[in-house]
């Protein structure tokens, strides 16, 4: 099963270019669903087809669907809500007050995940394509799995006995009830398969850019956060390209954009860039979306993901002066100044460009010191030699 997500800047055509890949890999005989996690209805618009929240066939092999985040959210997270509005009512926190802190930042983003992950599981699809919303939300949405996971990990508790040892913490009234343990257990088990889904070789990210100096700018950023969390790019795709001839105006468009198109040519060496250009009209129905798919694979398999490398890579480098690890992870474009890199516990806490990623270390460099690092070849390296001192006794 592939999953394949298309993101990239605000308006570049995500949704047109998903729905355009989607309708061409139906065309090729294979069962796609397309899901929409942004709220806006563009999807319904270029398809011309009403959505719902439970797949709906709009053609042979093609099947469509919006998440519908709200309904998710009354249905998981309810429980744990009441729960935490109570607790912080026993703090003092008014019950206004209550009620807006826990109103869950990412909770929507996560469940459209959760939907994701139900669909992919259901054994129904060859593949399953995702028009995300704009980068920004869509990096949140990639990287929240792993961070509420930190947080249930570490603040909400997952077992009864564990449940009573927060009892005087809570001053006892408030202890979790049944419910609450098992929504929180549910939670996490929820997270962990989504973590697995988006972890998983056959899922892969697709960039939507349009050939302009600030688009490709972002893009490249976008690629450092993906590459930060482990995501692979696996295509870019270059959309709204002016065709050249005509007057002046069009001309000049033309040659400017080639000059950009190269660019997004050498800063994504490793993945194919496609093209798809400007129509004459929105491109609207399935025919055109079919049509703007064949021109974007130019007979290629729509679903082939670009080979990538083990996104992390722990080798054992011995030299003279004894032990010695290097862990390495892809960070093309990352600026050295953007680059902050620090050890909690037996978590290394790397940050790029705002974005931070908590990396559990292996076990072998849990016993080890950061002995240096180095940003080189879109490549962070980072050094490290055993210290006794972390050893565990005995
Ligand atoms: N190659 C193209 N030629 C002509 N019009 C296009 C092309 N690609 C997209 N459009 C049009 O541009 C508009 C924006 O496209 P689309 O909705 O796919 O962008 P988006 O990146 O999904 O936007 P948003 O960030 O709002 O989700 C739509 O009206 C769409 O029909
Ligand atoms: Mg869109």
């Amino acid at each position: 099963m592939r999953l394949v997500l298309f993101t990239g800047k605000g308006g570049v055509g995500k949704t047109t270019m998903a729905a355009a890949s989607s309708a061409l890999i139906a065309s090729r005989g294979q069962k796609v669903l397309l899901v929409s996690t942004d709220p806006p209805h563009s999807l319904a618009d270029a398809l011309r087809t009403p959505l719902a929240s439970e797949p709906v066939d709009v053609d042979a092999g093609l099947s469509v669907m919006q998440v519908d985040t709200q309904a998710r959210f009354e249905q998981s997270w309810a429980v744990l809500r009441r729960y935490l509005v109570d607790l912080l009512g026993r703090g003092g926190v008014g019950a206004m007050a209550a009620e807006e802190l826990t109103v869950l930042p990412g909770a929507q983003e996560m469940l459209a995940l959760i939907a994701v992950r139900d669909q992919a599981a259901s054994g129904r699809w060859d593949a399953v394509v995702v028009d995300c919303a704009p980068t920004a939300e869509t990096l949140r949405l990639l990287a929240l799995p792993r961070a509420l996971q930190w947080y249930l990990e570490r603040i909400l508790p997952t077992n009864r006995r564990l449940a009573r040892g927060l009892g005087p913490l809570l001053g006892g009234a408030a202890l979790p009830g049944d419910g609450v343990v098992e929504a929180v257990s549910r939670l996490h088990a929820e997270l962990l398969g989504v973590q697995a889904l988006l972890e998983h070789p056959e899922t892969t990210v697709r960039l939507v850019l349009t050939a302009e100096a600030v688009v490709l700018a972002e893009a490249r950023r976008t690629a450092t956060s993906l590459a930060l969390f482990g995501h692979r790019l696996d295509a870019v795709i270059v959309n709204r390209l002016i065709p050249g001839g005509g007057d002046a105006w069009r001309e000049a468009w033309a040659s400017a954009q080639a000059v950009q198109l190269a660019e997004v040519a050498a800063s994504f060496p490793d993945v194919p860039v496609r093209r798809a250009g400007y129509r004459p009209a929105e491109p609207i129905g399935l025919p055109v979306l079919t049509e703007i798919g064949a021109e974007l694979y130019r007979g290629a398999d729509p679903l082939a993901a670009a080979p990538v490398g083990d996104p992390f890579d722990v080798r054992r480098t011995p030299d003279e002066a004894g032990e010695r690890f290097e862990l390495t992870i892809p960070l093309p474009h990352a600026e050295r100044e953007a680059v902050d890199l620090a050890r909690s516990g037996d978590e290394l806490v790397l940050t790029v460009g705002g974005y931070r990623r908590l990396l559990a270390l292996p076990s072998v460099l849990c016993r080890c010191r950061v002995a240096g690092a180095d940003l080189a070849d879109g490549r962070l390296r980072v050094v490290f030699r055993p210290d006794p001192d972390l050893w565990p006794v005995g």
